[in-house]
């Protein structure tokens, strides 16, 4: 892979990277063309990372399909898809690990308490092995992106990030390649967490600044369906992830449910009205 890019930076080209755990959608396939937009060449990777699932999550039954991902991502062209094995990424002996001191501990890294420290040693790791002049992320994951962007810039990568808006199913469900995991009878509670957030932007549009109203008001959608375990429903800062009391300036609203078995997550920006 390393010799791949030197190849590519020899010959004066640009490359734009999107590591991705695969199971594509339409959501990764959207990052992969504004990659491709973005620079002269585009490389994909597809690793199941196994240092951010923590014991008891979904590891071994993540969804996989090698084939199927290929021929989608033939449908945007890449220049590369790299696919490593875990023995590869995580030989014998294996023993630094990439971590942040703040961000993980919002949002979803108060459940997930080793996921962030898996994310920021693959992404570096990545990092050195694409060699990418950018990389693409998406702001469904929002406490991701940021702990990404800060990673960058605390170890001076001379990588630019760049952010892809969340793509969403045409009822509102925010892409996951977990939503393969829900059965008929989860899709309405699924869809409750996007309607909450479109609810909350409402609220604020309206007038409304207490975000311990917001948060209620979404409490009680999503809790209306009974499948529905809320993991949290926050309203903080949009860069460092505090919580906020008041929405006085653009905030974030994130939220984790489990619907069933399933964990998801979604998130949107809310903007206050106008005075
Ligand atoms: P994965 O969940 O496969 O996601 C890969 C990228 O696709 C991430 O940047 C994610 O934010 C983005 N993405 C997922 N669903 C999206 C949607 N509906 N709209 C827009 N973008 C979406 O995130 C990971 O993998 C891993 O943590 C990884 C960064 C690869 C490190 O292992």
């Amino acid at each position: 892979m390393q010799a791949f890019s030197d190849g590519l930076r020899t010959a004066g080209k640009t490359i734009a990277f999107v590591p991705t755990m695969g199971f594509l959608h339409e959501g990764h396939l959207s990052l992969m063309r504004l990659g491709r937009q973005k620079a002269d060449a585009l490389v994909v990777s597809i690793f199941v990372n196994p240092t951010q699932f923590g014991p008891g999550e979904d590891f071994a039954s993540y969804p996989r399909n090698l084939e199927r991902d290929l021929a989608l991502i033939a449908t945007v062209g890449a220049d590369a898809v790299f696919t490593p094995e875990a023995a590869q990424v995580y030989p014998n002996g294996f023993e630094t690990c990439v971590s942040l001191e703040h961000l993980p501990h919002h949002l979803c890294g108060l459940s997930r308490p080793v996921h962030f420290r898996g994310v920021a040693t693959v992404v570096t790791k990545l990092f050195h092995l694409v060699k990418p002049h950018l990389a693409v992320f998406g702001e469904k994951d929002w406490q991701q992106l940021q702990v990404i962007r800060r990673l960058v810039r605390d170890l001076n990568m001379d990588i630019t990030i760049v952010g892809g808006p969340i793509v969403r199913e045409p009822d509102g469900l925010a892409m996951s390649s977990r939503n393969s995991y829900l059965n008929a009878d989860q899709r309405p509670a699924a869809l409750s967490l996007y309607r909450s957030l479109i609810r909350a932007v409402q609220m604020v549009g309206s007038g409304q600044t207490r975000a311990a109203d917001i948060v209620a008001a979404a409490t009680a959608l999503i809790g209306a369906h009974e499948v529905n375990r809320i993991d949290y429903i926050a309203v903080c800062d949009p860069q460092t992830l505090e919580p906020m009391e008041e929405i006085t300036a653009p905030a974030l609203m994130a939220l984790a449910v489990k619907v069933g078995a399933t964990r998801l997550i979604d998130n949107i920006m809310l903007e206050p009205a106008a005075p």
